[in-house]
């Protein structure tokens, strides 16, 4: 028999799925598991995916479908198709100087890359590293005159919306970071770091990176006034100190001269406040099982979302996107767009840059090939009528 010839050889990494197995032989257990993990039970965490099982299609066949249109605007950006990277934190530690390596991947299919505050690259070159629509997410660690720093040099840096986020008034309890001494590795502490340094040993690859990248131990954009960067290991007792209100929306909304994103909306009650209290979009998310468990999965609570404030808001989702199919049963339901996080950070981890550019060609292919399948020309044209929903969903 002839050898197979490279061209026709399958390419290995077919999925998300396939990523996030690239992702766990590249890194060591603590930062696989900080991407993979969630809060407590990780109920949440599983439901979010479940959740998109429990929707089936109805597909129109015998319908040709040369080209698909997957154009969308959020928010007044024109975008390809209806992808955004959603914020994730401390990227490099998944690979080195990590957020800008997923922001230019963004750039490159030109969707919006969001920053999370808790970064280790600095915002304005993780701008230059898109050069595409890029947004801010901010917590308020740090304080007000810190959160007011970033945004200033947000908005100089050219990010045209702020993503603000309301689900963590504490860190949700994340147990795999504890049993894997996330904290003590962070610290900085040899002693603490001593008893849980052997994972890091085991990926002497991923190691020699993160040193020679410096090491991920500040945020350089949250910088506290007459001190510098905050360091990693301040993190959790700074989020806990700065929980957003509702009453921090309003001069949020008054020093930021763009768009303002709610992230972290679960019931109609908070969507309701979030359009009440002047937002110009809203995502529902459950910080992907990472902050309360036993919340309900995203895509359960959109109906009750989308009927009602669906009129009145551009709505957003993230939690549990693994597929291109995924992305059509919320627009389905609704949502604008997808956010989408742990798909790209497997990505990321994986194989830094073209990883999370994989992540993307992988969702965009299955997007089309979906549409296709179900005899549908464009995105704009999906609606209820293309899905089957649990009853239960439509009666909240
Ligand atoms: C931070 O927001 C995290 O989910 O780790």
């Amino acid at each position: 028999m002839r050898p197979m010839s490279r061209s026709v050889e399958p390419p290995r990494v077919l999925n998300i799925e396939d990523l996030r197995r690239a992702a766990r032989r590249r890194l060591p257990r603590v930062v696989f598991d900080y991407i993979d993990g969630g809060a407590e039970d990780e109920w949440t965490l599983r439901a979010n995916c479940r959740a998109f099982e429990a929707v089936t299609f109805r597909p129109r066949c015998a319908v040709a479908v040369p080209s698909c249109d997957l154009h969308t605007v959020v928010l007044g950006t024109s975008l390809p198709m209806p992808l955004i990277l959603a914020p994730v934190g401390s990227c490099r530690l998944m690979y080195p100087r990590g957020e800008e390596a997923a922001a230019r991947a963004a750039g490159r299919a030109g969707i919006i890359y969001t920053l999370s505050t808790l970064s280790g690259c600095r915002l304005e070159d993780v701008a230059n590293a898109s050069g595409g629509p890029v947004w801010y997410q901010l917590y308020l660690v740090g304080g007000r005159d810190c959160a007011l720093a970033a945004i200033e040099r947000a908005h100089k840096a050219g990010y045209s919306a702020l993503v603000v986020t309301i689900d963590t008034p504490v860190a949700g309890l994340r147990e795999r970071d504890l049993r894997n001494g996330a904290k003590e590795l962070l610290s900085g502490k040899l002693g603490a770091m001593l008893p849980f340094v052997n994972q890091l040993l085991r990926r002497p690859r991923w190691l020699a990176a993160f040193l020679a990248d410096g090491g991920l131990m500040r945020f350089e954009n949250v910088v506290i006034p007459g001190k510098g960067p905050m360091l990693y290991a301040d993190v959790t007792a700074a989020l806990e100190q700065s929980v957003v209100t509702w009453e921090d929306l309003k001069w949020i909304r008054a020093a930021w001269n763009g768009p303002v994103v709610i992230k972290g909306v679960h019931t109609r009650e908070d969507a309701r406040r979030a359009v009440d209290e002047g937002a110009d979009a809203l995502v529902i998310s459950n910080h992907g099982g990472r902050q309360l468990d036993h919340v309900a999965p995203s895509l359960e609570v959109l109906p009750e979302i989308v009927a009602s404030v669906g009129d009145r808001i551009e709505i957003l989702l993230d939690g549990g996107i693994r597929r291109g199919s995924d992305i059509v049963k919320a627009l389905c339901l609704g949502a604008r767009a997808v956010m989408f996080g742990r798909a790209y950070a497997y990505g990321l981890g994986a194989a830094g840059n073209a990883g999370v550019a994989r992540a993307i060609e992988i969702l965009r292919a299955d997007l089309i090939r979906t549409l296709k399948l179900l005899g549908c020309a464009s995105i704009a044209e999906l609606d209820r009528s293309y899905v089957d929903v649990p009853a239960d969903w439509l009666r909240r």
